[in-house]
């Protein structure tokens, strides 16, 4: 079976003819295992396009005065069947979302709207060197404690690679999915994937280390010549 490829097209394209052209490169694949995370306001375009799409953020509450916020319950009804919580960026941008209790709310209202969470974790220093494994042992154990046999996928993405053309090595992310494997203790269904500067160029390579079972992509998904090329994979 071949990788799951997750698309994180983060806040492009601009516009929804854009969306109707980087949607259309998508349309060509015959290639099954794949999921688009448009922004919110493009969801229900990709889904027409796409079968499996998702959002790239949920709200940890389920409805009410909370503007701005998109429930899971809205993502649902609007076809996403995954959801991305705690990505890096959303770590940094919403300060007040970055505590595991949050975390934990988000995965909760998830699961009750049956959206598959995809929870990303990573050394948070843009330094390779302070690479510290505790930074994503205190980001996994308190939300895995939570919860037993549900379907989960791990996005190891540190931050150093996320964007900056320079992949984590193998070792970093076989250590990485030792780190994910040991905590979960086979309590939950986990899938680890990898995401931080997945390209047409290292893919082959990435796909090879064991325990990895798909990417979390975000600049090439939006272009054309990369995608094209990763949706041969
Ligand atoms: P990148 O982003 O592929 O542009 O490094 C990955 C991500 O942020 O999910």
């Amino acid at each position: 079976m071949s990788k799951i490829l997750m698309f994180n097209w983060k806040m492009n394209p601009n516009s929804y003819n854009d969306t109707e052209k980087l949607l259309s490169i998508y349309k060509k694949t015959s290639r099954k295992n794949i999921v688009i995370f448009p922004p919110s306001v493009f969801l229900q375009q990709a889904k027409e396009s796409c079968d499996q799409i998702g959002i790239q953020n949920i709200s940890s509450y389920d409805s009410g005065a909370y503007t701005s916020q998109i429930s899971a319950k809205m993502a649902a009804s609007c076809g996403a069947k995954y959801c991305i919580i705690a990505h890096s960026e959303c770590r940094e941008t919403f300060r007040d979302s970055n505590t595991s209790s949050t975390i934990i709310k988000k995965i909760e209202e998830a699961y009750k709207n049956n959206l598959i969470p995809v929870l990303c974790i990573g050394y948070t220093s843009s330094n390779i060197d302070q690479s510290d494994d505790n930074v994503i042992i205190e980001q996994l154990k308190p939300v895995l404690d939570n919860f037993t046999n549900k379907q989960i996928y791990i996005a190891y993405e540190p931050i150093w690679a996320i964007g900056s053309g320079k992949p984590a090595g193998i070792d970093d992310i076989e250590n990485a999915v030792k780190i994910i494997k040991q905590i979960n203790n086979d309590r939950n269904k986990v899938s680890v994937l990898y995401g931080g500067s997945v390209k047409s160029d290292n893919i082959e390579e990435l796909s090879k280390i064991n325990g990895i079972e798909g990417f979390l992509i975000g600049g090439a998904s939006l272009i054309e010549k990369e995608l094209t090329s990763l949706l041969q994979n």
